[in-house]
Protein backbone atom coordinates (compact mmCIF):
# COMPACT_ATOMS: atom_id res chain seq x y z
CA UNK A 1 0.00 0.00 0.00
CA UNK A 2 0.88 3.48 -0.84
CA UNK A 3 1.00 5.27 2.49
CA UNK A 4 0.92 8.94 2.76
CA UNK A 5 2.50 9.75 5.34
CA UNK A 6 5.77 7.34 7.23
CA UNK A 7 6.23 8.02 10.81
CA UNK A 8 8.29 6.31 13.16
CA UNK A 9 8.81 6.53 17.01
CA UNK A 10 11.38 5.79 18.99
CA UNK A 11 10.83 4.57 22.43
CA UNK A 12 7.67 2.07 22.65
CA UNK A 13 7.14 2.51 26.61
CA UNK A 14 3.87 4.29 28.06
CA UNK A 15 3.87 7.32 25.75
CA UNK A 16 5.14 6.02 22.34
CA UNK A 17 3.29 2.54 22.35
CA UNK A 18 -0.62 4.43 22.94
CA UNK A 19 0.11 7.87 21.49
CA UNK A 20 1.55 6.35 18.20
CA UNK A 21 -1.49 3.28 18.39
CA UNK A 22 -3.88 6.10 18.23
CA UNK A 23 -2.16 7.88 15.57
CA UNK A 24 -2.34 4.87 13.39
CA UNK A 25 -5.96 3.99 14.16
CA UNK A 26 -6.99 7.39 13.26
CA UNK A 27 -5.09 7.94 10.19
CA UNK A 28 -5.77 4.25 8.35
CA UNK A 29 -3.49 5.82 5.44
CA UNK A 30 -0.41 6.53 7.43
CA UNK A 31 2.23 4.07 8.16
CA UNK A 32 3.39 4.54 11.44
CA UNK A 33 6.23 1.94 12.93
CA UNK A 34 7.14 2.08 16.94
CA UNK A 35 11.02 1.16 17.32
CA UNK A 36 13.22 0.01 20.78
CA UNK A 37 16.34 -0.68 21.93
CA UNK A 38 14.45 -3.15 24.06
CA UNK A 39 13.81 -6.36 22.11
CA UNK A 40 11.71 -8.22 24.79
CA UNK A 41 9.31 -4.93 24.84
CA UNK A 42 8.95 -5.38 21.11
CA UNK A 43 8.27 -8.85 21.49
CA UNK A 44 5.37 -8.51 24.11
CA UNK A 45 3.86 -5.55 21.46
CA UNK A 46 3.59 -8.30 18.91
CA UNK A 47 2.65 -10.90 21.00
CA UNK A 48 -1.59 -11.40 22.22
CA UNK A 49 0.11 -9.90 25.82
CA UNK A 50 1.37 -6.25 25.61
CA UNK A 51 3.69 -4.91 28.14
CA UNK A 52 1.43 -3.03 30.40
CA UNK A 53 -2.59 -3.10 31.03
CA UNK A 54 -3.93 -0.01 29.76
CA UNK A 55 -8.03 0.24 29.43
CA UNK A 56 -8.90 0.02 25.53
CA UNK A 57 -5.43 -0.11 24.39
CA UNK A 58 -5.31 -4.03 23.23
CA UNK A 59 -8.48 -3.38 21.63
CA UNK A 60 -6.63 -0.16 18.86
CA UNK A 61 -3.57 -2.39 19.07
CA UNK A 62 -5.93 -5.86 17.29
CA UNK A 63 -7.53 -3.51 14.90
CA UNK A 64 -4.16 -1.97 13.39
CA UNK A 65 -1.09 -4.22 14.14
CA UNK A 66 0.51 -5.50 10.65
CA UNK A 67 -1.70 -3.14 8.59
CA UNK A 68 -0.46 0.01 9.48
CA UNK A 69 1.19 -0.32 13.22
CA UNK A 70 4.04 -1.90 13.29
CA UNK A 71 6.41 -2.21 16.16
CA UNK A 72 10.29 -3.32 15.59
CA UNK A 73 13.71 -3.43 16.64
CA UNK A 74 15.25 -2.17 13.17
CA UNK A 75 15.51 1.12 14.76
CA UNK A 76 18.75 2.25 12.15
CA UNK A 77 16.83 1.38 8.81
CA UNK A 78 13.02 2.84 10.38
CA UNK A 79 15.43 5.81 10.56
CA UNK A 80 16.16 5.78 7.00
CA UNK A 81 12.66 4.68 5.98
CA UNK A 82 10.57 7.63 7.89
CA UNK A 83 10.11 11.28 7.33
CA UNK A 84 7.98 12.26 10.73
CA UNK A 85 10.05 11.11 13.84
CA UNK A 86 8.80 11.18 17.42
CA UNK A 87 11.08 10.46 20.11
CA UNK A 88 9.53 8.99 23.43
CA UNK A 89 12.96 7.51 24.87
CA UNK A 90 12.64 7.62 28.67
CA UNK A 91 14.22 10.57 31.13
CA UNK A 92 14.53 9.30 33.92
CA UNK A 93 15.97 10.89 37.22
CA UNK A 94 19.82 11.22 37.07
CA UNK A 95 20.97 8.93 39.65
CA UNK A 96 24.62 9.69 39.31
CA UNK A 97 26.86 13.12 39.01
CA UNK A 98 26.27 16.44 39.00
CA UNK A 99 22.28 16.88 39.08
CA UNK A 100 22.33 13.84 40.98
CA UNK A 101 18.68 13.05 41.93
CA UNK A 102 16.74 16.29 40.26
CA UNK A 103 18.24 16.73 36.76
CA UNK A 104 16.77 14.93 33.68
CA UNK A 105 19.34 11.65 32.62
CA UNK A 106 18.95 12.27 29.11
CA UNK A 107 21.83 9.65 27.87
CA UNK A 108 19.38 7.83 26.14
CA UNK A 109 17.99 10.85 24.59
CA UNK A 110 20.95 12.16 23.03
CA UNK A 111 22.25 8.41 21.97
CA UNK A 112 18.69 9.02 20.27
CA UNK A 113 19.71 12.35 18.52
CA UNK A 114 22.90 10.79 17.41
CA UNK A 115 21.44 7.70 15.69
CA UNK A 116 18.72 10.09 13.66
CA UNK A 117 21.57 12.16 12.71
CA UNK A 118 23.82 8.72 11.68
CA UNK A 119 21.17 7.13 9.95
CA UNK A 120 19.35 9.81 8.07
CA UNK A 121 20.00 9.82 4.27
CA UNK A 122 16.85 12.74 3.69
CA UNK A 123 15.53 15.54 5.87
CA UNK A 124 13.15 14.82 8.31
CA UNK A 125 10.82 16.59 11.29
CA UNK A 126 11.93 15.40 14.71
CA UNK A 127 9.66 15.55 17.26
CA UNK A 128 10.02 15.74 21.06
CA UNK A 129 7.32 13.68 22.78
CA UNK A 130 8.66 12.52 25.91
CA UNK A 131 9.15 15.48 28.68
CA UNK A 132 12.48 17.22 28.64
CA UNK A 133 13.95 19.96 30.31
CA UNK A 134 13.66 23.28 28.88
CA UNK A 135 15.84 23.74 25.96
CA UNK A 136 17.06 20.27 25.25
CA UNK A 137 15.35 20.65 22.15
CA UNK A 138 18.10 23.62 20.97
CA UNK A 139 20.74 20.85 22.41
CA UNK A 140 18.49 18.04 19.96
CA UNK A 141 18.99 20.22 17.02
CA UNK A 142 22.85 21.45 17.58
CA UNK A 143 23.32 17.87 17.50
CA UNK A 144 21.11 17.21 14.13
CA UNK A 145 22.92 20.35 12.65
CA UNK A 146 26.55 18.97 13.38
CA UNK A 147 27.12 17.85 9.76
CA UNK A 148 26.76 20.30 7.12
CA UNK A 149 24.77 18.47 4.71
CA UNK A 150 22.00 18.95 2.51
CA UNK A 151 20.28 17.06 5.33
CA UNK A 152 18.02 19.15 7.44
CA UNK A 153 16.15 18.38 10.80
CA UNK A 154 13.36 20.35 11.72
CA UNK A 155 13.05 20.12 15.69
CA UNK A 156 9.03 20.50 17.40
CA UNK A 157 8.04 19.89 20.23
CA UNK A 158 5.18 18.25 20.97
CA UNK A 159 4.43 17.13 24.92
CA UNK A 160 1.91 14.32 25.56
CA UNK A 161 -0.60 14.99 28.45
CA UNK A 162 -2.22 11.68 28.63
CA UNK A 163 -2.32 9.88 31.72
CA UNK A 164 -2.13 6.16 32.47
CA UNK A 165 -5.35 3.97 33.28
CA UNK A 166 -7.21 6.89 30.98
CA UNK A 167 -4.87 6.91 27.94
CA UNK A 168 -6.81 6.10 25.38
CA UNK A 169 -9.75 8.38 25.78
CA UNK A 170 -7.25 11.41 27.12
CA UNK A 171 -5.68 10.48 23.25
CA UNK A 172 -9.00 10.49 21.36
CA UNK A 173 -10.59 13.25 23.30
CA UNK A 174 -7.57 15.29 24.63
CA UNK A 175 -8.27 19.09 26.34
CA UNK A 176 -5.75 20.20 23.68
CA UNK A 177 -2.93 19.59 21.55
CA UNK A 178 0.64 21.56 22.14
CA UNK A 179 3.33 22.20 19.38
CA UNK A 180 6.28 24.06 19.88
CA UNK A 181 8.19 25.27 16.63
CA UNK A 182 9.93 27.58 15.41
CA UNK A 183 8.90 30.43 13.86
CA UNK A 184 10.99 30.16 10.92
CA UNK A 185 9.59 29.47 7.29
CA UNK A 186 10.87 25.51 7.65
CA UNK A 187 9.61 25.91 11.36
CA UNK A 188 5.87 26.79 10.25
CA UNK A 189 6.26 24.22 7.49
CA UNK A 190 6.36 21.06 9.90
CA UNK A 191 4.44 22.50 12.04
CA UNK A 192 1.43 22.48 9.30
CA UNK A 193 2.61 19.08 8.82
CA UNK A 194 2.38 17.48 12.57
CA UNK A 195 -0.87 19.82 12.71
CA UNK A 196 -2.20 17.68 9.69
CA UNK A 197 -1.97 14.38 11.65
CA UNK A 198 -3.79 15.64 14.83
CA UNK A 199 -6.35 17.32 12.66
CA UNK A 200 -7.67 13.99 11.30
CA UNK A 201 -9.48 13.61 14.53
CA UNK A 202 -9.15 16.64 16.85
CA UNK A 203 -10.70 20.32 16.38
CA UNK A 204 -8.06 23.02 15.31
CA UNK A 205 -9.20 24.89 18.47
CA UNK A 206 -8.03 22.18 20.87
CA UNK A 207 -4.45 22.33 18.91
CA UNK A 208 -2.36 25.31 20.06
CA UNK A 209 0.72 26.66 19.06
CA UNK A 210 3.71 28.16 20.68
CA UNK A 211 7.38 28.47 20.40
CA UNK A 212 9.30 25.61 21.14
CA UNK A 213 10.78 26.38 24.84
CA UNK A 214 7.01 27.37 25.87
CA UNK A 215 5.96 23.95 24.84
CA UNK A 216 8.83 22.16 26.94
CA UNK A 217 8.18 24.45 29.68
CA UNK A 218 4.37 23.92 29.68
CA UNK A 219 5.08 20.43 30.30
CA UNK A 220 6.74 20.78 33.44
CA UNK A 221 4.35 23.12 34.38
CA UNK A 222 1.24 21.35 33.88
CA UNK A 223 2.60 18.12 35.93
CA UNK A 224 3.68 20.29 38.55
CA UNK A 225 0.25 22.11 38.61
CA UNK A 226 -1.41 18.99 38.96
CA UNK A 227 1.23 17.44 41.49
CA UNK A 228 0.62 20.77 43.49
CA UNK A 229 -2.53 20.11 43.84
CA UNK A 230 -2.53 16.75 45.34
CA UNK A 231 -0.05 18.14 47.69
CA UNK A 232 -2.36 21.05 48.87
CA UNK A 233 -5.32 18.87 49.49
CA UNK A 234 -3.01 16.29 51.46
CA UNK A 235 -1.64 18.99 53.49
CA UNK A 236 -4.87 20.28 54.67
CA UNK A 237 -5.71 16.12 55.68
CA UNK A 238 -2.93 16.50 57.73
CA UNK A 239 -4.94 19.57 59.58
CA UNK A 240 -8.40 17.61 59.47
CA UNK A 241 -7.41 14.76 61.40
CA UNK A 242 -5.86 17.03 64.36
CA UNK A 243 -9.37 18.54 63.63
CA UNK A 244 -13.11 17.49 63.83
CA UNK A 245 -13.18 18.72 59.88
CA UNK A 246 -13.37 15.70 57.16
CA UNK A 247 -11.20 16.44 53.84
CA UNK A 248 -13.68 15.29 51.76
CA UNK A 249 -16.20 17.56 52.92
CA UNK A 250 -13.76 20.60 52.54
CA UNK A 251 -11.96 19.42 48.87
CA UNK A 252 -16.19 19.31 48.29
CA UNK A 253 -16.83 22.72 49.35
CA UNK A 254 -13.46 24.06 48.04
CA UNK A 255 -14.16 22.54 44.76
CA UNK A 256 -17.25 23.44 43.50
CA UNK A 257 -15.86 27.05 42.94
CA UNK A 258 -15.18 27.09 39.50
CA UNK A 259 -12.43 29.03 40.12
CA UNK A 260 -10.76 26.41 41.76
CA UNK A 261 -12.44 22.90 39.95
CA UNK A 262 -13.34 19.46 41.84
CA UNK A 263 -10.79 17.48 39.87
CA UNK A 264 -7.48 16.10 41.39
CA UNK A 265 -8.63 17.22 44.88
CA UNK A 266 -8.89 13.60 46.45
CA UNK A 267 -6.42 13.25 49.51
CA UNK A 268 -4.22 10.24 49.81
CA UNK A 269 -1.05 8.47 50.32
CA UNK A 270 0.10 10.80 47.94
CA UNK A 271 0.87 10.92 44.14
CA UNK A 272 3.00 8.62 42.45
CA UNK A 273 3.50 7.55 38.60
CA UNK A 274 7.00 8.58 36.47
CA UNK A 275 6.01 11.63 35.90
CA UNK A 276 5.07 14.21 38.69
CA UNK A 277 7.99 14.17 40.81
CA UNK A 278 10.49 13.68 38.01
CA UNK A 279 8.99 17.13 36.41
CA UNK A 280 8.70 18.77 39.69
CA UNK A 281 12.58 17.82 40.44
CA UNK A 282 13.41 19.09 37.10
CA UNK A 283 12.13 22.33 37.41
CA UNK A 284 13.35 22.91 41.25
CA UNK A 285 17.10 21.67 38.98
CA UNK A 286 16.10 24.32 36.33
CA UNK A 287 15.19 27.31 38.73
CA UNK A 288 18.36 26.77 40.62
CA UNK A 289 20.22 26.78 37.74
CA UNK A 290 18.85 30.21 36.96
CA UNK A 291 19.57 31.22 40.77
CA UNK A 292 15.99 31.39 41.28
CA UNK A 293 16.39 29.83 44.58
CA UNK A 294 12.70 30.86 46.10
CA UNK A 295 10.50 29.50 43.04
CA UNK A 296 13.06 26.01 43.42
CA UNK A 297 12.39 26.16 46.78
CA UNK A 298 8.33 26.77 46.22
CA UNK A 299 7.97 23.64 43.74
CA UNK A 300 10.38 21.72 46.10
CA UNK A 301 7.98 21.54 48.43
CA UNK A 302 5.33 19.81 46.42
CA UNK A 303 7.85 16.57 46.43
CA UNK A 304 8.48 17.27 50.33
CA UNK A 305 4.87 17.25 51.17
CA UNK A 306 4.26 13.95 48.77
CA UNK A 307 6.90 11.98 51.24
CA UNK A 308 5.46 13.51 54.75
CA UNK A 309 1.88 12.58 53.48
CA UNK A 310 3.49 8.92 53.09
CA UNK A 311 5.44 8.88 56.70
CA UNK A 312 2.45 10.22 58.36
CA UNK A 313 0.51 7.29 56.96
CA UNK A 314 2.91 4.61 58.19
CA UNK A 315 3.28 6.51 61.70
CA UNK A 316 -0.54 6.54 62.18
CA UNK A 317 -0.69 2.50 61.48
CA UNK A 318 2.57 1.99 64.09
CA UNK A 319 0.69 4.35 66.84
CA UNK A 320 -3.21 2.88 66.28
CA UNK A 321 -1.80 -0.80 65.52
CA UNK A 322 -0.05 -0.68 69.56
CA UNK A 323 3.39 0.92 68.12
CA UNK A 324 5.01 -2.71 67.08
CA UNK A 325 3.57 -4.68 63.56
CA UNK A 326 6.35 -7.19 64.47
CA UNK A 327 5.19 -10.61 63.47
CA UNK A 328 1.61 -9.23 61.98
CA UNK A 329 0.14 -10.15 59.01
CA UNK A 330 -1.26 -6.81 56.52
CA UNK A 331 -2.58 -7.28 53.91
CA UNK A 332 -1.98 -4.63 50.83
CA UNK A 333 -5.06 -3.80 48.84
CA UNK A 334 -3.29 -2.70 45.36
CA UNK A 335 0.18 -1.45 44.10
CA UNK A 336 0.05 0.68 40.88
CA UNK A 337 0.66 4.25 41.52
CA UNK A 338 -3.37 4.77 40.67
CA UNK A 339 -6.29 2.61 39.45
CA UNK A 340 -6.32 1.10 35.82
CA UNK A 341 -2.63 0.62 35.05
CA UNK A 342 -0.34 -1.85 36.01
CA UNK A 343 2.61 0.61 36.31
CA UNK A 344 4.22 0.90 39.60
CA UNK A 345 6.84 3.31 38.73
CA UNK A 346 7.24 5.50 41.81
CA UNK A 347 4.12 4.32 43.43
CA UNK A 348 3.97 5.15 47.25
CA UNK A 349 3.11 1.20 47.62
CA UNK A 350 7.08 1.15 47.11
CA UNK A 351 7.68 3.05 50.03
CA UNK A 352 5.34 2.20 52.28
CA UNK A 353 5.67 -1.61 52.04
CA UNK A 354 9.02 -1.28 52.69
CA UNK A 355 9.10 0.34 55.49
CA UNK A 356 6.49 -1.70 56.62
CA UNK A 357 8.79 -4.94 56.13
CA UNK A 358 11.40 -2.85 57.97
CA UNK A 359 8.58 -3.02 61.06
CA UNK A 360 9.49 -6.85 60.39
CA UNK A 361 5.30 -6.70 58.97
CA UNK A 362 4.47 -10.01 57.28
CA UNK A 363 3.11 -9.12 53.69
CA UNK A 364 0.76 -10.46 51.67
CA UNK A 365 0.26 -7.97 48.41
CA UNK A 366 -2.84 -7.94 46.15
CA UNK A 367 -3.33 -5.87 42.84
CA UNK A 368 -5.57 -7.20 39.97
CA UNK A 369 -3.22 -6.22 37.27
CA UNK A 370 0.60 -4.92 39.33
CA UNK A 371 1.75 -8.17 40.79
CA UNK A 372 4.73 -8.99 38.62
CA UNK A 373 6.07 -5.39 38.56
CA UNK A 374 5.03 -5.19 42.31
CA UNK A 375 7.71 -8.72 42.87
CA UNK A 376 10.13 -6.90 40.83
CA UNK A 377 9.26 -3.61 42.90
CA UNK A 378 10.69 -5.47 46.42
CA UNK A 379 13.13 -8.52 44.74
CA UNK A 380 15.50 -7.05 46.83
CA UNK A 381 13.44 -6.50 50.05
CA UNK A 382 13.95 -8.36 53.04
CA UNK A 383 11.54 -9.94 55.64
CA UNK A 384 8.27 -11.88 54.11
CA UNK A 385 6.03 -10.67 51.58
CA UNK A 386 3.98 -12.80 49.75
CA UNK A 387 1.93 -12.31 46.49
CA UNK A 388 -1.88 -13.16 46.41
CA UNK A 389 -4.27 -11.78 43.73
CA UNK A 390 -7.24 -12.50 45.20
CA UNK A 391 -8.11 -10.20 47.84
CA UNK A 392 -9.96 -12.27 50.38
CA UNK A 393 -7.20 -14.98 49.94
CA UNK A 394 -4.63 -12.50 50.34
CA UNK A 395 -6.87 -10.91 53.60
CA UNK A 396 -6.95 -14.22 55.49
CA UNK A 397 -5.51 -14.07 58.70
CA UNK A 398 -4.22 -10.76 58.41
CA UNK A 399 -4.22 -8.21 61.73
CA UNK A 400 -5.29 -5.26 58.79
CA UNK A 401 -5.97 -4.37 55.16
CA UNK A 402 -4.02 -1.07 54.06
CA UNK A 403 -5.71 0.22 50.86
CA UNK A 404 -2.69 1.78 48.63
CA UNK A 405 -4.64 1.82 44.97
CA UNK A 406 -7.81 3.14 43.97
CA UNK A 407 -8.80 0.27 42.13
CA UNK A 408 -12.68 0.38 41.82
CA UNK A 409 -13.02 -3.29 42.67
CA UNK A 410 -11.82 -2.11 45.92
CA UNK A 411 -14.76 -0.07 46.84
CA UNK A 412 -17.26 -3.03 45.84
CA UNK A 413 -15.44 -6.13 48.11
CA UNK A 414 -17.47 -8.07 50.88
CA UNK A 415 -15.78 -6.48 53.88
CA UNK A 416 -17.70 -8.33 56.52
CA UNK A 417 -16.78 -12.09 54.43
CA UNK A 418 -13.11 -10.70 55.16
CA UNK A 419 -13.35 -9.16 58.49
CA UNK A 420 -15.01 -12.51 59.91
CA UNK A 421 -11.64 -14.35 58.39
CA UNK A 422 -9.14 -11.67 59.89
CA UNK A 423 -7.34 -11.65 63.31
CA UNK A 424 -8.69 -9.59 65.33
CA UNK A 425 -9.15 -6.85 66.29
CA UNK A 426 -8.74 -6.22 62.79
CA UNK A 427 -7.56 -3.02 61.33
CA UNK A 428 -8.28 -0.97 57.71
CA UNK A 429 -6.28 1.89 56.77
CA UNK A 430 -7.80 3.40 53.74
CA UNK A 431 -5.15 5.68 52.20
CA UNK A 432 -7.13 6.22 49.13
CA UNK A 433 -10.42 7.02 50.92
CA UNK A 434 -12.89 4.89 48.63
CA UNK A 435 -13.72 2.24 51.52
CA UNK A 436 -17.51 2.93 52.88
CA UNK A 437 -16.05 3.85 56.82
CA UNK A 438 -19.47 3.70 58.35
CA UNK A 439 -20.28 0.19 56.93
CA UNK A 440 -17.08 -0.67 57.97
CA UNK A 441 -17.07 0.40 61.73
CA UNK A 442 -20.15 -0.92 62.02
CA UNK A 443 -18.85 -4.71 60.69
CA UNK A 444 -16.10 -4.56 63.31
CA UNK A 445 -13.53 -2.73 61.81
CA UNK A 446 -11.38 0.07 63.57
CA UNK A 447 -11.41 2.18 60.31
CA UNK A 448 -8.82 5.00 59.92
CA UNK A 449 -8.57 7.09 56.72
CA UNK A 450 -6.98 10.04 55.10
CA UNK A 451 -8.17 13.24 56.88
CA UNK A 452 -11.12 12.11 58.93
CA UNK A 453 -11.51 11.15 62.14
CA UNK A 454 -10.46 7.55 63.06
CA UNK A 455 -13.65 5.23 63.80
CA UNK A 456 -12.57 2.86 66.58
CA UNK A 457 -13.92 0.06 68.75
CA UNK A 458 -10.66 -0.24 71.16
C1 LIG B 1 0.21 12.55 34.84
C2 LIG B 1 -0.57 13.72 34.21
O1 LIG B 1 -1.94 13.69 34.69
C3 LIG B 1 -0.55 13.59 32.70
O2 LIG B 1 -1.18 14.72 32.12
C4 LIG B 1 0.91 13.51 32.23
O3 LIG B 1 0.95 13.33 30.82
C5 LIG B 1 1.63 12.36 32.91
O4 LIG B 1 1.53 12.51 34.33
P1 LIG B 1 -0.29 10.01 35.40
O5 LIG B 1 0.93 10.10 36.25
O6 LIG B 1 -0.41 8.89 34.43
O7 LIG B 1 -0.48 11.35 34.54
O8 LIG B 1 -1.59 9.93 36.36
P2 LIG B 1 -2.43 10.99 37.20
O9 LIG B 1 -3.85 10.66 37.00
O10 LIG B 1 -2.04 12.37 36.93
O11 LIG B 1 -2.08 10.61 38.70
C6 LIG B 1 -0.80 10.85 39.26
C7 LIG B 1 -0.78 10.47 40.73
O12 LIG B 1 -1.52 11.41 41.51
C8 LIG B 1 -1.37 9.09 41.03
O13 LIG B 1 -0.56 8.43 41.96
C9 LIG B 1 -2.72 9.41 41.62
O14 LIG B 1 -3.18 8.41 42.50
C10 LIG B 1 -2.42 10.71 42.37
N1 LIG B 1 -3.62 11.54 42.59
C11 LIG B 1 -4.27 12.09 41.54
C12 LIG B 1 -4.07 11.77 43.89
O15 LIG B 1 -3.47 11.28 44.86
N2 LIG B 1 -5.18 12.56 44.07
C13 LIG B 1 -5.86 13.12 43.04
O16 LIG B 1 -6.85 13.83 43.30
C14 LIG B 1 -5.39 12.87 41.73
P1 LIG C 1 7.65 6.51 29.08
O1 LIG C 1 6.76 6.25 30.26
O2 LIG C 1 8.18 7.91 29.03
O3 LIG C 1 7.05 6.07 27.77
P2 LIG C 1 9.25 4.11 29.17
O4 LIG C 1 10.43 3.78 30.01
O5 LIG C 1 7.99 3.32 29.33
O6 LIG C 1 8.98 5.66 29.34
O7 LIG C 1 9.63 3.97 27.61
C1 LIG C 1 10.76 4.48 27.03
C2 LIG C 1 11.31 3.43 26.05
O8 LIG C 1 12.38 4.02 25.32
C3 LIG C 1 11.85 2.17 26.69
O9 LIG C 1 11.16 1.03 26.22
C4 LIG C 1 13.34 2.14 26.27
O10 LIG C 1 13.82 0.84 26.00
C5 LIG C 1 13.32 2.98 25.01
N1 LIG C 1 14.62 3.55 24.63
C6 LIG C 1 15.52 4.18 25.41
N2 LIG C 1 16.60 4.57 24.69
C7 LIG C 1 16.38 4.18 23.42
C8 LIG C 1 17.11 4.29 22.18
N3 LIG C 1 18.30 4.90 22.13
N4 LIG C 1 16.57 3.77 21.07
C9 LIG C 1 15.35 3.17 21.10
N5 LIG C 1 14.62 3.03 22.22
C10 LIG C 1 15.11 3.52 23.36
Amino acid sequence: MNFKKKILCIGAGYVGGPSMAMIAFKCPDYRVTVVDVNSERIDAWNSPQLPFYEPGLEDIIKKRRGKNLFFSTDIENQIRENDIIFVCVNTPTKNYGAGAHMAADLQYWEKTARQILKHSRSSKIVIEKCTLPVKTALAMEKILSSSRGKIKFEVLSNPEFMAEGSAINDLENPDRVLIGSHETKSGLKARTELTEIYQRWIPSSKIITSNIWSSELSKLVANAFLAQRVSSINSISALCEKTDADISEVARAVGTDDRIGRKFLNAGIGFGGSCFKKDILNLVYLCRHYGLDEVAAYWESVVKINEYQQQRFIAAMLHSMFHTLAGKRICILGFAFKADTSDTRESPAIYITQKLLSEKAELVISDPRALKNAAADLSGAEGNVQFIEDPYEAARGCHALVVLTDWSLYRMLDYKKIYRSMTKPAFIFDGRNIVDREKCFAIGFNVYAIGKPALTHL
